[in-house]
Formats: structure tokens, sequence, C-alpha cells
């Protein structure tokens, strides 16, 4: 890919994404959305047109062209659907985008996409797996050795297939994909970098395959493609109630693979699974998500995976059995559309220092989701090392794991031979800060890594203020979204849970949204959240799905299925998120109009988790019936994007009459919401269920709650990411700022004095008073209640966009300096890098903004004299591009074109 985003002096397209992913390889899409990002120097540039051209890249039909957009006259315009020749299978696309500036001049940037395999009959291969009846040589049990608790799992299995081949292809691609987890290698090494591959989905319904270039891995003769499978969510433990192995998806994993080789002479030869595959079970004697991993390196047969092994694995490799085939049906398969989970970065042992009991106790610094990898030396055949996990420390300075439940998260190494040897399990992740490592005399800090596992979204975001606590606050809140955005948004990382739960994602969004790019992440999530969406339209609470587990969506939980799609499309401003999921959302909203015809809703509500740990709980009839109004009116407007009229109107007229009765129901005359909690008000004001006369009541009663409180927050997980831009938005950010800034509990800042590096799931993980909450429930990475980072980003820092705005198209600078002296962000928005940063100092208010080609911005400068301030230097009524709006009370509002500003005025 070409272009960059540093701005040029002309327009400049760079970050062009292939359905929001860079360079996709294996992309299945029929019509897939071509984007690009653009950057200028100059102030007032915008684009005027832009045009796209598709060529293949390689083979015989190199250089052809299969789509021309022509001259496209549209300065909105940051991305074009292909509409070209149909796709063919397996081909890399080359793709020049040009966009013309209003002034004519041009700026061009190139990238590429690769399709899959396309449509289910393309494939040949067959699902294998190893043949469970036989009892195979290396799985004899090795004399004097104890038995190693295996939670009644199973050893991982090892697949293997030699083959010829004439030259070493110009082209190979790998496709695969497995019933559990893979993890396959060519030649001795690793395919690609996915980690937990292929993810987690429904299986029942839909299994993701990869895809990875392998050409530089394959050679002309012998050469091997060998794969190990675990159970992972397919045949593991999974979510909250101890069951593996057919209790939700299959009870046994398998693979499938294909490897498709291009020669020079454009001849092809396909590998695939099949019965000519040998297998055994390897030296990984169980892996699962939960209970963790056991390596035993007396089994290990060095060379296995390679086609020249040494005598004693050759001899090994001859006992092994042939593949059983378990059926060849790929209907199920599609392509991936996210980015993988990868091992994103390493963090280095802080320290290792010794438990009470004498244990190795290594602290990596910093809560995440991940694995240790550890050198172990010293070691005499048999010897074992035992690594435990935890996210915190009980007050005798030994691990707590009390909160992991059943979550076993122990990673066992059986040593061999070797005295030496480097441990990193593949097929399984914990959620910790701390490890405890028993079996070693010694331990230093550089023989241990913490190597951090996520979906590999790419980070969009970044925050900074002059208050050391709350910059820690986003750090939280970025590792709480790293943690638990591993293949799908999951609640927590380290108990046995670690489940898709709609609430949380629902509110965590906006501010996930600004930390990282995570559309294409969501779109695949989006397609679980339909996919368990029952018959009658009833969205679940997890997604996905689990076999075997009714799961009647809760208010605010099944809403999800309405508020994700929406965010996302303000976001991104890609309206084919709200075309795939109208369809559900309807569905779902005539489910909970069916169940009430009354308009208040109380039946069919799920388990109703209502205002999910609030510390002053809200009536559940209030929560649900706000939400009902909520997913109405979204759904109408999603439906008037897509231009469909009728549909818009049947649920703008739903949405209305659902808000008439809950002002009838739960609303008095003088603006008192039912419960008159926090979350009562926080709900009717942002879901804009109150008449404009009862608006101001409603928001001043809010503030007195507030107050009351503490300043303090009582919500739980529906009102918290409200309360911050709900009280700015009726004018209290003051009050915002307190509940930011509050150090003692209940607070967001409080876990700090405990040391959290991570969000808490509940505001009293752990108090001075009582310790730690019921170990049943406390998770200390749970991203819920950091959903206030969106008003990090909006607030203090002022990055936001216009009310209705889509695609960061209209941008709205406000920031709220509080008692701050300083704060900046920047968003890699779909149209181009948006940028605020502010100081106050000396009595003078600085704000610099940046805003990306073909947008423009309502910039509110706080200050006590509006007629002072100054762009660039001269009176801002005079500055170029800057356009006065109004002078208001404390602030001087304008509008601005695309381009860097600094303003000045006086302070506050
Ligand atoms: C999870 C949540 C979830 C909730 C439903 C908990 O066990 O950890 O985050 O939303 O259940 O009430």
């Amino acid at each position: 890919m070409t272009g960059t985003g540093s701005p040029s002096a002309t327009l400049a397209p760079y970050g062009l994404r292939c359905d929001h992913r860079a360079e996709p390889l294996g992309l299945d899409a029929a019509a897939p959305l071509l984007s690009w990002r653009l950057a200028s120097g100059r102030r007032g540039d915008a684009p005027a047109a832009y045009r796209v051209r598709v060529r293949v890249a390689g083979g015989a039909a190199d250089g052809t062209e299969v789509w021309d957009s022509g001259q496209v006259a549209d300065p909105a315009a940051v991305g074009a659907l292909y509409a070209g020749e149909p796709l063919r299978p397996r081909t890399r696309y080359r793709w020049t985008v040009t966009v013309t500036a209003e002034d004519g001049a041009a700026g061009e940037a190139e990238s590429w996409f690769e399709t899959g395999m396309g449509a289910p009959t393309g494939w040949t291969a067959s699902w294998i797996t190893h043949d469970r009846t036989a009892l195979d040589v290396v799985d004899a049990p090795e004399e004097g050795v104890l038995a190693i608790p295996d939670h009644g799992l199973e050893p991982a299995i090892r697949l293997r297939r030699a083959f010829e081949t004439a030259a070493a292809p110009v082209r190979a691609r790998l496709y695969v994909t497995a019933k559990g987890l893979y993890e396959v290698r060519v030649n001795g090494v690793r395919a690609g970098d996915a980690e937990l591959a292929p993810g987690w989905t429904d299986y029942r319904d839909r299994i993701e395959y990869q895809t990875y270039d392998v050409t530089a891995l394959l050679r002309a003769g012998g050469n091997v493609l060998a794969a190990t499978i675990a159970d992972g969510w397919w045949s593991g433990f999974t979510g909250f109630d101890a069951r593996r192995s057919g209790a939700h998806y299959g009870t046994f994993p398998e693979l499938l693979a294909e490897l498709h080789l291009t020669h020079a002479d454009g001849a092809t030869e396909v590998i695939a699974t099949g019965a000519d595959w040998l297998t055994a079970r390897g030296p990984v004697r169980y892996a699962d998500l939960l209970m963790g991993e056991c390596h035993d390196l007396r089994r290990e047969t060095p060379g296995w995976d390679r086609p020249d092994p040494p005598a004693a694995t050759a001899e090994a490799l001859a006992g092994w059995l042939p593949a059983q085939v378990t059926g060849d049906g790929h209907d199920l398969l599609i392509a991936s559309v996210a980015q993988p989970v990868r091992a994103v970065r390493e963090l280095p042992a802080v320290s290792v220092t010794r438990d009470p009991d004498g244990r190795h106790l290594v602290d990596f610094g910093q809560n995440f989701a991940g694995r240790v990898r550890l050198t172990a030396r010293g070691l005499a055949r048999g010897d074992r090392v035992v690594i435990r996990h935890a996210e915190t420390l009980d007050d005798d300075g030994r691990i707590y794991t009390a909160n992991l439940r059943t979550a076993a998260a122990t990673d066992v190494l059986v040593a061999g031979d070797a005295a030496e040897a480097v441990f990193e399990p593949g097929f399984t992740y914990h959620g910790f800060r701390y490890a405890e490592v028993s079996g070693l005399e010694s331990l230093d800090a550089a023989d241990v890594t913490g190597v951090v596992l996520h979906s590999d979204t790419p980070w969009a975001g970044a925050f900074a203020c002059s208050d050391p606590a709350v910059e820690r606050l986003h750090r939280n809140i970025e590792w709480g979204q790293r943690s638990n955005f591993v293949s799908v948004p999951t609640d927590c990382p380290q108990r046995d849970e670690r489940l898709g739960w709609l609430a949380d994602a629902q509110v965590f969004l906006p501010t996930a949204c600004l930390n990282a790019d995570v559309a294409a992440f969501f779109d695949g999530w989006l397609r679980e959240v339909r996919g368990a969406q029952s018959a009658d339209g009833c969205f679940t609470n997890v997604a996905p799905r689990l076999a075997g587990v009714a799961d009647e969506g809760a208010p605010g939980w099944g809403d999800a299925g309405v508020l994700v799609p929406w965010h996302l499309y303000t976001v991104y401003g890609d309206e084919r998120v709200l075309e795939r999921n109208l369809d559900a959302m309807c569905a779902w909203v005539d489910f909970v109009h069916r169940h009430n015809p009354d308009l208040v809703w109380s039946r069919r509500v799920g388990p109703h988790y209502a205002d999910w740990l609030a510390l002053a709980p809200t009536p559940r009839d209030v929560v649900a019936t706000a939400y009902f109004a909520r997913s109405a009116e979204l759904t109408a407007r999603a439906a008037e994007v897509l231009g469909r009229g009728e549909t818009a109107r049947r649920y703008g007229s739903l949405a209305e009459h659902v808000r008439k009765a809950f002002g009838e129901r739960f609303v008095t005359a003088d603006g008192r919401v039912e419960g008159d909690t926090q979350t009562a008000y926080l709900l009717a004001l942002a879901f804009d269920l109150l008449p404009a006369a009862l608006v101001p009541r409603a928001a001043a009663r809010l503030a007195e709650l507030v107050e009351a409180a503490g300043p303090g927050v009582t919500t739980g997980f529906l009102g918290v990411g409200l309360i911050a831009p709900v009280l700015d938005a009726h004018g209290r950010a003051d009050l915002a700022h307190a509940l930011l800034r509050r150090t003692e509990a209940p607070s967001w800042l409080s876990p700090l004095r405990h040391g959290a590096t991570t969000v808490w799931e509940r505001w009293d993980g752990y108090t001075d008073e009582r310790g730690f909450q019921a170990a049943a429930m406390n998770s200390f990475n749970h991203y819920a209640l950091g959903s206030v980072g969106e008003w990090l980003y909006q607030g203090v820092a002022g990055l936001g966009q216009a009310p209705d705005s889509a695609g960061y198209r209209e941008l709205l600078i406000r920031p709220r300096p509080g008692g701050l002296t300083a704060a900046s962000a920047s968003y890699e928005s779909v149209r181009g890098t948006v940028r605020t940063a502010w100081t106050r100092e000396d009595g003078a208010f600085r704000l610099q903004v940046t805003v990306p080609p073909g947008a423009s911005a309502t910039v509110v400068v706080p200050t006590p004299d509006p007629g002072g301030v100054r762009e660039g230097g001269v009176p801002a009524a005079e500055a170029p591009g800057v356009r006065i709006i109004a002078a208001e009370p404390g602030a001087l509002r304008c509008h601005v074109t695309s381009g860097e500003y600094r303003f000045t005025a006086e302070a506050h």
C-alpha cells in the first residue's frame, strides 16, 4: 500500500481498506467496500471526485482491468462498493484510488486484496481427525511417571501429510480451518500468525476459514504439511457451566485444509486433508481455554513437521495412524471477516519474587489476556513446571484465584531429556497479571515473558491529559478492551465465563470505536448475534450462542442487536451494516411489541438483568420500556437511512407511542421518573423519552442525585456510559468532571488506589473495609464500567462527531476543561485523522484542531471573552476557513473547514 497519513501539500489518499481490513487475504464478499482516508497540508482542501480501478494481479490474467468506476463526482465519498466483473476465487486484485480535489489537483494510492475459496462448492478437502478407538504408539504410558490431572480432557492431535512437488511453486495458499483450534506448519515453519484460529462462531451454523500465503515455505521435492488441533470453544470447556465435550458444539477436534500450489507454467496442484494423512496424539496432553495446557516433552517427536525427521522421529511416525475421515461438508464454511487474534505484544516481567510458600511469583505489572512464555532451566526428565495465573494477590501475598471459579488456568510443562526448554502454550489463554511458577529451582525475570493476545483491531485513538490518574484510567480502559476483544467481545478473560455478553458490548461500543478500528470485528460478531436470534425475533444475551442454553434477551442485552449496528453505522458510515441487520432489528422490536401490546415492556424480559450491578437499582419496567423506545427509534432511523420510508414511519410511530407510554406510566407532571435513580433519568434523557418541557427538570433532578451521592455515581452497566455525556449535554460538565476525578469508592479512580491496571467488573471489587467482593462474581477485567472512555475523547479532549453526522463528515470539537490544564486526543476516522489538543496556561486557552479533508467541524472555544478569540494570530472572524456561528455565554462557536487550526483565547 502506498500513501501515508502525514499531511502532504495536496490531497493524498492513504490507509486503504477492503471491507475494513488492510490488504485482506481470502475474502469471499462479492462486492467489497474499497475505502480510503484523506490527508492534506492545505486548509480547506476537499475532495470533489474519485476514481477507483481494479486489476488482476499475477497469473495469466495479470493486469486485466476488472473494474473502472470512472470519475465519480462525490465530495462525501471515502469508499466505493466494488461493481466490476464478478471476482474470481483465489485471485489477487490490485486497486488504485485517485482522488481529485476541488481545484483539480489529484492524489493516488494503491493497495490489494485477494479472494478466498468462494462458494462452498470450490472445496474438495475432507474433515479429518484421529481415530480415538485405536491406541497409538506414542500414547503408551511411560513407566514411573505420575499422572497429570487432565480435567477429563484429551490430548491435542497432530496430523501430517508428506508430498512431493517437482518444482517450488510460484504461489502457494493454504485455506484452513478446524472444529476446535488449529496451528498449521509447512516444512517445520508455522503458517501465518493467527492465534486461537479459526476463532469462535456458532460452529453448528458457521465455521470461518483462514487463508495464508505460504509460498516462501515450499520447495522442490519433499514437503510436509502438518497441523495440531485442540478442543478450543468447539469441544473444550466453554462458558460458565463447566461442561465440555459435546455439551456445546462437538466432542473432538477436526481439521480441514487445502493447500493450493500454482507453478510457473500455470499448472496447479491441491493438497487437501483426507484419508491419506497420518495422525497421532501429540505431546500436548491437553489444551483447554479455561483449564490450561500441558506439554509433555517426553512425548515430543522433533522434526515431525518436516520432510527429513531424525531417525527416532521417523520411527515414531511409522506408528502414526491413518486419519479418520469424519465428513466432507463445506456448506458452513465462510471466509473470516475480521482481523485474527494475534500475539500483539510482549510484556517483560516487572519482578520475580517468592510467595510465602517459597514459590516463584512473577508480576507482569499489567492485567491482560494471553499467556506466559518461560525458559525453564536445570530440568531432569519427568520434572514438572506448573504455572498458575491470577489477576491479583491475596492479602498474604499469594495469588488470588477464587474469582476464577472453576477455570483452573494452569499450564504444565513436563520435562523431557533436555535440561533446558522454552514453554509457551498454544491453545489456551488466561486473564492475569501474576504467574505463580513451581517446579523450578531458580527463575530469572529475563526467562519469563507475558505474551498479550487479542483480536488485532488496528489501534485508532490516543488520549492524554494533565491528570496522570485520568490517563491511567484511560490506559486501564484500553487494556480492558485488549483483554476482552478475543475473537468475540467477551465480558472477562479470566474466569469460567468469557462469553459474548450483548449488553457489555453495547455499552462499551462507543468507547471501543474511539480506541480502535473495530468495524470488521463487530461485523463478524453481529453475524453471531443475528445467527442466535430465534425464529420469532428474540435476540439472546450472549453470542455466539451456546447449544443447550435457553437464552432470551433481557432489556439492554437483546437490544444490542439494534444499538450495535446503528452505532457502527454512525462511526464508519457504511450503510451495509444497517442493510445486513435491519430485518433482524425489526424482528426484535416486533417481538417485544407483540408480547407487550400496552407498550410497557414487562413481559418476555428474559432473565431481566435491569441496570446490572447498580448501587441504586432502577425499576425493571422503567429500564425495559426505555430500551423498547430506543430500539424502535433506532430501527426507524436505520430504515430511513436505507430509504425504506414505510418501515421508518412504522417504527418511528411505534417509538413515539412507546415514549408516550413511558411518560404516562413512569413520569410525573413535574418531571420525576419512577425509581428516581440516576439511571432512570439517564435513560429518559439520553433516549429522548421526555416532553421538552420536562427535560430541564429531569436534568436538574439527575444533577441533584449525583450531588447527593457525593458527588458520586450509583449506576450499573446500563447507566454508566451515559452519565458523563448526559450531564455534559445538560450544562453540568462540572459534575461529570467531579465524578471522573473522584478518588473515593465508588468511582472510576478508586480502583487505582488498589493498583488496578484494568477496569473492574464492580465498583467495589476490593475495598479497604471489606477486602474482596464475593468471589463468585468479581472480575478485575470487565470493560462495561469503562464506558466513560467515550467522554474522555468527546468531553475532556473535545473530539467528537456532530449529532446527525455519520462517518465523521461533520465534527463537533467542544472541549470541557474542568479543572484540568491540558488534554489531547487523536482519532483515525474513516475520513482521516482528527486531532484536538488544548492547554490552559497563564490565563490563556489554546486549542489546536485537525479536521480531515472533506469534513468540517463546529468548534466551541471555551472562554469568558468570545470576542477576543484568535486563530492563527488573527481575530477568529478574519481567519481563513473560519466562520463565526455565535458568541455564546462563556464560549465562541464557529464552523471550520478541513485543515489545522490554532485558536487562542482568554481562559476561564
Ligand atoms: C457477566 C456480565 C453480564 C452479566 C449478565 C455476568 O456474569 O460477567 O458482564 O452482562 O452476567 O447479567
